[in-house]
């Protein structure tokens, strides 16, 4: 082989290897956005649900409770309000996971949500993580007990294996799972 087809050899190997890295690299940079925008936007409505609907309503009497659906003065909780919406979606997930959550259900699904989790509540410094999952783009965001009532609900809870929350506690994350290839 000459020596100038082995340099042009070299030069194309070498592109084609940048050329891969540089775009898986941008497809996680853009798995990573998309999953911060679907964390912010799913908190925005949360937390809009909340101020708006669940505060507003509470001065005429109705309340949000967990059966609601068999009480015409009740409303969806907030997380139930979110789980609701996450069901109606086809293309990736949004949920509310817990490491003591009422029900199991709402457990991390795997050790590296269970890794991220730990790692957000230990670190109130770290506000979003994103990682990738098996064939998932996840990011998840810390969920706090802004009010009292976040607490004293979950703290007698019939189902709740933690009774000792108290407010400014991470009680779990908002999380976002992406398909990492479309559906
Ligand atoms: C009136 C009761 C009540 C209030 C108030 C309440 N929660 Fe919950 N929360 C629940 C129940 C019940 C579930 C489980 C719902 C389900 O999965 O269907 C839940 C689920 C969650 C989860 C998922 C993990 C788990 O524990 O199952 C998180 C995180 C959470 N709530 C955080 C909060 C925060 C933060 C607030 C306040 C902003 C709050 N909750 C207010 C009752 C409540």
């Amino acid at each position: 082989m000459s020596c100038w087809a082995r340099i042009t050899g070299s030069v194309a190997l070498a592109l084609a290897t940048l050329t891969l890295a540089v775009s898986t690299g941008l497809a996680e940079d853009n798995y990573d956005l998309v999953a911060r925008y679907v964390l912010e936007t799913v908190r925005a409505f949360r937390t809009a649900y909340v101020l708006n609907v669940v505060e507003h309503v509470r001065e005429g009497g109705i309340i949000p409770k967990e059966d609601w659906i068999k009480d015409a003065h009740a409303i969806p909780l907030p997380a139930q309000f979110v789980k609701a919406a996450g069901a109606d979606l086809e293309s990736f997930e949004i949920g509310l996971i817990g490491l003591t959550p009422v029900y199991k259900s709402n457990l991390p699904r795997t050790q590296a949500e269970i890794d991220a989790l730990q790692r957000l509540t230990s670190d109130r410094s770290q506000k979003v993580i994103s990682f990738v999952d098996g064939n998932q783009f996840k990011a998840m965001a810390a969920d706090i007990a802004v009010v009292q009532s976040c607490v004293d609900c979950h703290n007698i809870h019939p189902d709740s294996p933690w009774r000792n929350y108290k407010k400014g506690d991470i009680m779990g994350a908002v999380i976002v799972r992406l398909n990492k290839h479309g559906k």
